[in-house]
């Protein structure tokens, strides 16, 4: 087997210092946490008591005993013996106070229709009704799976909570997911209920979502995994808007079944702190999505302290995560984390330039938001798409968030001056679905921000930074690592849903002495490369595995090629990251067909449609390139650093090792000729972007 050089403990920075810059003392002034000996508290010898400051947010049915079990490591035991439910943390233990008060306000796509305000009251009644439904109706009881394919409509947090009300554990998939992902994920669920929405709006179209509920079906029976019942959420009250029949016996209109549930009351179910709160599937480096499961008490402390301090979210703000509730951030920063502390949190159906550049900003303007949560990538779209518009629309934010992808230092400027007009504090959050909340931030309210960088590791979170054979990088040593936590925290995952060997192998392997009974042998390997400067902020690289970030959704490069793959011409694929000035990366394939086959526009186009059906359209490679062959090392194994080399015009470095050496001239000739008649030579790539892309795929190999 080849050893390729490019190893992450090899990867030099080569960015400049960025500068400190703090957030304003009238932000501080009125900082959720402002006191600066917080550090201290939170500082390692004081592990694992300080994350009671955490379990204190939340109402216990019966206070815990012990803070953590960890005897049996890497699998923990948060808040031991207490009892708690997420959803009456969520709604009525707020009723009292803040019953009145808009716990979501739901922000269509079309500005002629207007929002949809749903106070606590409101949002009590409707988890109620809709969880007696699912009790009596459904049949479910505490411990089942429900998967959920919902996109951004009010339905959603309100069918996650009335699960969460009865014990049961949703597995909401991305709504943009096709029909047979979504059909995967109920596969490995064994869900027997799939709850969907007849459809919704997106750039200004009304999309058919119930067609994919069909796909999933189908797909899962083919599989032996039988759906009962479909529940089907309407977008638009009283009518049906698919062009889907439904299947007598098998789907079910959700606002019909209602009417036999109106006014009932369903008592919240009391949880064990380690019951699973709910799955959440992602990409690694196999075709297999992994089913990240969650915690109750652990999960939902850490949401909410998370949202509390590094959100800053006081009950009377107004809070706007402009992401979607399929992914993690949503769940997290949308629902859990700012309902568990009486937050009114907005969400809107839509993109965010629709109809116009100025969208974003009316509704934060209108609506009086002051907090405001999204993604480099949307941030990168709204700077195109205008970068003078904020300036034209009187809202005010005290805190601004970044996550999911790393941000360049230009753009998180234009985020600084532009959007925030320099009143915002902004926090770089970085985390990731197996972490449940943030692990790298700045404190706003005490620490400073610093462009491109995330900061120090998260209260009580102790981020370290180790070589390829486990030696830690000290701060200041200008070189990357591989980023792992140190210290077990509440939010983390509990495992990988039934398959504990796939947690540990992922996540431990690397670096844990096994065997051993202590936690501070299994460190949680991240998969991120990062740098830490001398003033100890951290600064993401990027991924270290086969996973590509497209505009914040981790696709993995087996997933991509395994669709491609479907296409019966194809023999070979191998899926690449091209940069790209708005989503970060998009994904590009590489194919050489089977013997007898001759290449043609049809297979292209057959490849990037069978990956759209098999994940979705974010997924869509913006290329595909039918080579004669791919080159490999002498095992066998495909070089996507070569490749990937060649879609981003850099260097291709070391190919004397390969088995193949002389296809990589061909491949380069052909490929990049193309892209110079097309004009899409990438411009500017930064020298740590390269390295990335000379890297990626180099723990394959
Ligand atoms: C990346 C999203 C740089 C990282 C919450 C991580 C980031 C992956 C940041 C997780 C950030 C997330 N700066 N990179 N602030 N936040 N990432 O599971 O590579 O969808 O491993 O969770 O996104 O993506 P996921």
């Amino acid at each position: 087997m080849s050893k390729n050089e490019n190893n992450e403990s090899q990867i030099a920075s080569h960015w400049k210092e960025e500068e400190l810059i703090h957030p304003s003392n009238l932000f501080a002034k009125q900082a959720n946490m402002s006191d600066k000996n917080i550090k201290n508290k939170f500082s390692l010898e004081n592990f694992p008591n300080y994350f009671k400051e955490y379990s204190d947010l939340i109402s216990w049915d019966k206070e815990w005993d012990n803070i953590l079990d960890s005897s049996n490591p890497p699998f923990y035991n948060w808040f031991v013996g207490g009892k708690l439910n997420a959803s009456y943390n969520c709604i009525d233990r707020h009723l009292l106070k803040y019953g009145d008060k808009p716990a979501f306000i739901w922000v269509p796509e079309e500005e002629s229709e207007p929002d949809q305000v749903i106070t606590y009251n409101e949002l009590y009644k409707r988890v109620n009704e809709f969880a007696a439904l699912l009790k009596d109706f459904c049949k479910l009881k505490s411990g089942d799976r429900v998967t959920l394919h919902m996109p951004m409509i009010p339905e959603l947090p309100i069918t996650m909570l009335a699960c969460a009300r009865i014990g049961v554990i949703h597995s909401q998939v991305f709504g943009g997911f096709s029909g047979s992902a979504c059909g995967d994920r109920i596969i490995d669920s064994e869900s027997k209920i799939l709850i969907t929405a007849d459809s919704y709006c997106r750039n200004g179209k009304l999309l058919d979502h119930k067609v994919k509920a069909d796909e999933a079906v189908s797909h899962a029976n083919s599989n032996g995994t039988d759906v009962e019942k479909v529940l089907i959420w309407k977008r638009y009250q009283d009518k049906y808007s698919s062009s889907s029949s439904i299947v007598q016996g098998r789907d079910f209109f959700v606002d019909e079944l209602l009417k036999s549930y109106e006014g009932q009351i369903t008592e919240p179910e009391s949880m064990n702190s380690d019951d699973p709160l709910f799955l959440m599937y992602t990409s690694g480096t196999t075709a297999k999505p992994k089913g990240i499961q969650h915690s109750t008490g652990g999960y939902l402390s850490y949401a909410a302290g998370t949202s509390k301090y590094y959100q800053d979210i006081h009950p009377e703000d107004v809070y706007w995560c402009f992401a979607d509730i399929g992914w993690i951030t949503g769940h997290s920063y949308i629902v859990y984390g700012p309902l568990s502390i009486a937050a009114t949190s907005v969400m809107y159906e839509g993109v965010p330039t629709y109809p116009d550049a100025g969208r974003t900003w009316r509704i934060a303007e209108r609506l009086n938001v002051n907090i405001f949560h999204t993604a480099p990538t949307t941030i990168r779209m709204l700077r195109k798409a205008g970068p003078d518009e904020p300036a034209k629309y009187k809202y005010n934010f005290k805190l601004m968030t970044t996550v999911g992808e790393p941000i360049e230092p230009e753009v998180w400027r234009w985020y600084y001056e532009v959007v925030g007009k320099k009143e915002a504090a902004i926090v770089d959050t970085y985390w990731q679905t197996e972490t449940g909340g943030f692990i790298g931030t700045t404190l706003p309210g005490v620490e400073p921000m610093k462009p491109g960088s995330c900061g120090p590791g998260a209260l009580g979170i102790s981020p370290i930074i180790l070589d390829e054979n486990g030696k830690e990088l000290p701060p200041g040593s200008g070189s990357a690592g591989n980023i792992c936590i140190s210290n077990p925290w509440p939010g983390r995952m509990q495992t990988i849903w039934k398959d504990p060997e796939r947690f540990i192998d992922t996540y431990f392997a690397k670096y844990a002495i096994k065997g051993s009974k202590k936690w501070q042998d299994w460190p949680y390997v991240t998969g991120d490369g990062a740098t830490q400067s001398s003033d100890g902020y951290f600064r993401i690289v990027g991924r270290l595995d086969d996973v590509i970030n497209v505009a914040g959704h981790r696709l993995g490069t087996k997933e991509l090629e395994s669709a491609a793959l479907t296409v019966q011409s194809v023999g070979e694929a191998a899926a690449v990251p091209a940069v790209d000035a708005l989503k970060g990366r998009v994904p590009e394939l590489y194919i050489s067909l089977k013997p007898g086959y001759e290449n043609n526009e049809k297979i292209i186009n057959d490849v990037k449609q069978a990956i759209t059906a098999n994940i979705g359209p974010i997924a869509r490679p913006s290329h595909v390139w039918v080579t004669s062959d791919l080159p490999k090392t002498g095992s066998g194994k495909i070089m996507r650093r070569v490749i990937a080399a060649i879609s981003n015009f850099v260097d291709v470095g070391d190919t004397t090792t390969l088995a193949n050496p002389e296809v990589v001239q061909d491949i380069q000739n052909f490929v990049q000729n193309e892209k110079k008649k097309l004009g899409e030579i990438p411009q500017d790539i930064s020298k740590e972007v390269e390295e990335e892309i000379k890297r990626f795929g180099s723990q394959d190999n």
